[in-house]
């Protein structure tokens, strides 16, 4: 026998022999308080205490109930493993000490004094583990088309078990519960948001939490695509010929979306005096693109598109330049006009000044034999207001 051996063996001899003596003393020893139960992490020291008194001759010795083992004998290591240590203090206090907790070390605990009948209590070490993000079974940053339904996952291990719960980024960055809506629901581990939107995009957070600090969380990044929505805040210009005029589109987008503008069914606008600011915000592509047209000649006038295109679509907005009508135009023409089978007993001519020497002209004829007179009266009356006019 290896001398070490040798004494553990000549100390449980021991250990028990005195089992078997009597108590002559008649004041034995006994314990003045309960084990206390100990919660400990994974990884810290987890210690357990046994208050005595009287001891006297005899030894404390700690066990591990399941197991049916012996971890020490008074001041004395049995057991191989490295973690166990054991510490009194004036005999009284006996505390077991294991260091670097693992999970496996969750159970009863004994100790035990060697008196006859043997007296012992227990109590009960519990391992606690914080909660871990299985990083390979919880969902990554995805990206997403709107309208589809996205399913988030999130893996967590713990003990006790973690519950999950899901945060949103929101304004300001404040970090902020998932609520219930008629879009999104959660069940622990699992968020489905139905029917994505674009104001859905964003970052999300899975916290796994336990009891045990720290709590564990992971961001995923979710980005909604969508077609480009263009708008024009004024659709409508008039202007002389030799003016200037600027046009305005705003566009938003994802992904980044390329924009342009053309002139009537095909060109390409390609000139300086364009206007393109761009940023990113609340996950879309923000632009506004502003553009000077400088209406030299007749063709300048027309249509105009603002395009924006992208993988999700290309869409467009239409705005117009019309040539200001000058007085001279509208007296150049000849008054209007109108002469209809509908009219059958009524002739009915309307003429409109801009001068305000008189706002509407309307003639209307009886058919009877006066008719003729009154109309040829009527269109000299025309003619005449009109050289007045000019
Ligand atoms: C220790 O925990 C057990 C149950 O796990 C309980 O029955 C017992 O009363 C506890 N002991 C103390 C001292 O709290
Ligand atoms: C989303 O889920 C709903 C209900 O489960 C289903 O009716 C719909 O077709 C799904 N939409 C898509 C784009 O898969």
């Amino acid at each position: 026998m290896a001398p070490a051996v040798r004494i553990v063996a000549i100390l449980l001899l021991e250990f028990v022999a005195t089992c078997v003596q009597k108590d002559i003393s008649g004041i034995g020893p006994k314990f003045s308080a309960p084990v206390s139960n100990v919660t400990v992490p994974v990884g810290r020291e987890g210690v357990m205490t046994c208050t005595v008194q009287d001891l006297h001759k005899y030894k404390v010795a700690w066990l591990r109930v399941d197991t049916q083992t012996i971890l020490t004998i008074d001041t004395l290591i049995i057991t191989k493993s490295e973690r166990v240590a054991v510490t009194h203090t004036e005999q009284r206090i006996w505390q077991l000490r294991i260091k670097d907790i693992k999970e496996s070390d969750k159970g009863w605990y004994m100790c035990q004094i060697n008196t006859d009948p043997m007296k012992s209590q227990m109590g009960y070490l519990n391992v606690v583990v914080p909660p871990d993000i299985l990083d390979h079974q919880t969902s990554q940053d995805m990206t997403v088309k709107e309208g589809s339904n996205v399913t988030l996952t999130c893996a967590a291990t713990g003990v006790p078990e973690p519950t999950i719960v899901w945060k949103r980024v929101g304004i300001e960055g404040t970090l902020s519960i998932v609520e219930h809506s008629g879009a999104t629901t959660h069940d622990g581990s699992v968020l489905n948001i139905f029917s994505i939107q674009r104001h859905n995009a964003g970052e999300y957070h899975c916290v796994a939490s336990n009891g045990v600090r720290p709590s564990m969380s992971k961001r995923i990044m979710v980005t909604v695509d969508f077609a480009p929505i263009v708008k024009v805040p004024s659709r409508q210009f008039t202007a002389d010929l030799g003016q200037s005029v600027s046009l305005e589109c705003y566009v938003e987008a994802h992904p980044d979306p390329i924009t342009y503008w053309m002139r009537g069914k095909g060109d390409i606008i390609h000139y300086p005096g364009m206007i393109e600011e761009k940023q990113f915000s609340d996950n879309s592509f923000s632009v506004r693109m502003l553009i000077a047209i400088h209406l030299k000649k007749h063709s300048d006038f027309g249509y105009y598109k603002c395009v924006a295109k992208n993988s999700q679509g290309i869409v467009e907005e239409i705005v117009k330049i019309q040539k200001r009508i000058s007085k001279i135009t509208i007296q150049d023409e000849p008054p209007t006009m109108i002469l209809d089978e509908k009219y059958s007993n009524s002739v009915t001519g309307t003429t409109v000044s801009r001068q305000n020497k008189f706002r509407e002209l309307v003639l209307r004829v009886e058919k009877s034999s006066a008719c003729l007179i009154q109309l040829e009266f009527a269109l000299f009356l025309v003619m005449f207001l009109k050289l007045v006019i000019s």
